[in-house]
């Protein structure tokens, strides 16, 4: 079996969800951790079985025989730190929000071309089975042509300012945290909109708290969206069509099944348990690209997160919303 060393780039929550689920990954191998802390590295290899620990992410590129890092540091450092591996010629999933803007995600898809390596956003939502079940019955028209998509994702957060959440230097709020995934399956399910309304109540930062989205569709659809950090929402996705309902089953962002109901039918579930949290399956089908030497993923290609970014800067900019360094105040 071919093997792929992984390098883990920031070790903090969602870091230690990743490299669990890479236990169900046939063939992953747990190469590098990289840390600001060569104490916390040390920590975090010792946990789950690394075969190096560093104190720097400039460490990190000189580590030998590695074939993928796994950005996993807020928002605000995606850029720089997937600049850091790419141009040292290694290939990268980094964590959603690609980017903070569209302009940053050009910039790495453009030195991810120009060097030759691979390169994917670490929207694991797209790869659930669930997901691709969905995508397979609006094909074959089972609930007919969609007209609404209603999508949010809100959780209660306790307001901590300098937190990554709330700090806009490190690029928080709602939309680019989770607001994201409600658009991203919009743009899956629906593609671009061709109106765009938003609205958000802000935190005491300056970032949105909460942010509410509109969109209208070439086809006829429109799509409500929303999100927020000040209470639970029903984290749902749910599709209407004129014939039937199609809703996803478990948390949007990382659903366990399908639920389908054609107009006059029962529903019928359908079923697709993951082993871990489910990030196991972006990491094999990365594997599956290095694998036969791809730049960029056939299922989540650049120009998709691109356009997402593109989305996210229209909403944020319908919202009056620009981060430290954006220009414009
Ligand atoms: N796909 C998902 O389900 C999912 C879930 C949660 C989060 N995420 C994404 O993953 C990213 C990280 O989220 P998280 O919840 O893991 O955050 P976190 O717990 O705060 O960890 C982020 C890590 O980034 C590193 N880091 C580098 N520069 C930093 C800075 N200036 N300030 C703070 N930390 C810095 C730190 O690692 P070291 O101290 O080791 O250097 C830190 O532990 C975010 O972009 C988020 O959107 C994705």
């Amino acid at each position: 079996m071919q093997t792929f060393r992984w390098g883990i780039l920031g070790l903090g929550s969602i870091a230690r969800k990743f490299v669990a689920d890479l236990a169900h990954v046939p063939g992953a191998v747990l190469h590098v951790v990289a840390s600001r802390d060569l104490a916390k590295a040390r920590a975090f290899a010792a946990d789950f079985g690394a075969a190096h620990a560093v104190g720097s992410y400039e460490a990190l590129t000189a580590v030998p025989d590695l074939d993928v890092v796994y950005i996993a540091t807020p928002h605000s450092e995606h850029h720089a730190h997937a600049l850091l591996c790419l141009r040292a010629g290694l290939a990268v999933l980094c964590e959603k929000p690609f980017t903070v803007n569209a302009g940053q995600a050009q910039e790495l898809i453009t030195v991810s071309q120009a060097q030759g390596v691979f390169l994917m956003e670490a929207f694991w939502t797209r790869f659930f089975p669930a997901v691709a079940h969905a995508l397979a019955l609006l094909k074959s028209s089972t609930i007919g042509e969609v007209k609404h998509l209603v999508a949010d994702f809100g959780g209660f957060m306790p307001y901590e300012p300098l937190g990554r959440l709330f700090n806009p230097n490190l690029a928080g709020g709602s939309l680019l945290d989770i607001g994201v995934y409600p658009l991203f399956l919009s743009q899956l399910f629906l593609g671009r909109p061709t109106a765009v309304a938003a609205v958000a109540v802000p935190a005491g930062t300056g970032v949105d708290l909460s942010c509410a989205v509109s969109l209208a569709y070439a086809g006829g659809a429109t799509a409500s969206l929303a999100s927020t950090l000040a209470a639970p929402l029903d984290n749902q996705c749910v599709l209407y069509g004129t014939g039937g309902q199609l809703r996803l089953l478990g948390p949007m962002y990382a659903p366990h099944g399908v639920r389908v109901q054609p107009l006059g039918q029962a529903a019928q579930d359908f079923s697709y348990p993951p082993p871990g949290d489910g990030y196991h399956y972006e990491a094999a089908h990365v594997q599956e690209c290095l694998a036969q030497r791809l730049h960029e993923s056939p299922l989540l290609p650049l120009s998709s997160s691109l356009e997402l970014m593109r989305l996210l800067d229209t909403v944020r900019q319908r919202m009056g919303l620009r981060y430290p360094g954006e220009g414009g105040g």
